[in-house]
């Protein structure tokens, strides 16, 4: 993604609603930076599940897959997943794997309104690449790991979101407004 831009302001009546807006999307579609610029723009707070996963562990989201494995991992995201959907007003940033159990998404369906951010293949893996803190990521062939877990994931994302936000040449700040835009029109259904 480019460069954030100078941001415009934004309708009053979003302020008002005490929906969550979520993120979800495969890693390194820019979840976090989004996220960090919809807080900005609504003076709202950033849960960033992945961080309340490691907040709770006491450990990176690194140390919980090599000490305990996935599968453990996926039930400490459920949990924290669980509890962050129970807050209001957030800006809520998820696990690339969030999607993949039902309960997860009721429990964040059920809170705001989804938007799920996506890129292609290729973008990910220069988001990625220098980043080694993906244990899934950590391959010798990270584009076919990418391209492999997209493939499995892909009517997850697409089944659980309400829109989907092609991030591809967009900064983080195109994206929060895009975001904006379409969350406006659901808030004030
Ligand atoms: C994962 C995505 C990561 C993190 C963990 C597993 C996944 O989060 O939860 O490494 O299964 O896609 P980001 O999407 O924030 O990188």
């Amino acid at each position: 993604m480019r460069r954030a831009e100078t941001m415009t302001p934004i309708s009053g009546k979003l302020h008002n609603s005490d929906l969550n807006i979520v993120l979800t999307g495969f890693m390194g579609t820019g979840k976090s930076s989004v996220a960090r610029e919809l807080a900005h723009m609504l003076g709202r707070k950033v849960v960033d599940v992945d961080a309340e996963i490691e907040r709770r562990a006491g450990k990176s989201i690194s140390s919980i897959f090599a000490e305990y494995g996935e599968p453990r991992f996926r039930d400490l995201e459920t949990e924290a997943t669980r509890e962050t959907a129970k807050g209001k007003s957030q800006i809520i940033s998820t696990g690339g794997g969030v999607v993949l159990r039902k309960e997860n998404m009721d429990a964040l369906r059920g809170s705001g309104i989804v938007f799920c951010l996506f890129a292609t293949p290729e973008a990910i893996l220069e988001r990625t690449r220098s980043n080694k803190d993906r244990p899934l990521l950590q391959t010798s062939d990270p584009l076919g790991k990418i391209r492999e877990l997209l493939e499995t994931r892909d009517r997850y994302y697409r089944n659980t979101c309400s829109y989907m936000i092609d991030t591809v040449g967009k900064t983080p700040g195109e994206v929060a407004r895009e975001i904006l835009e379409k969350f406006c029109l659901k808030a004030e259904k």
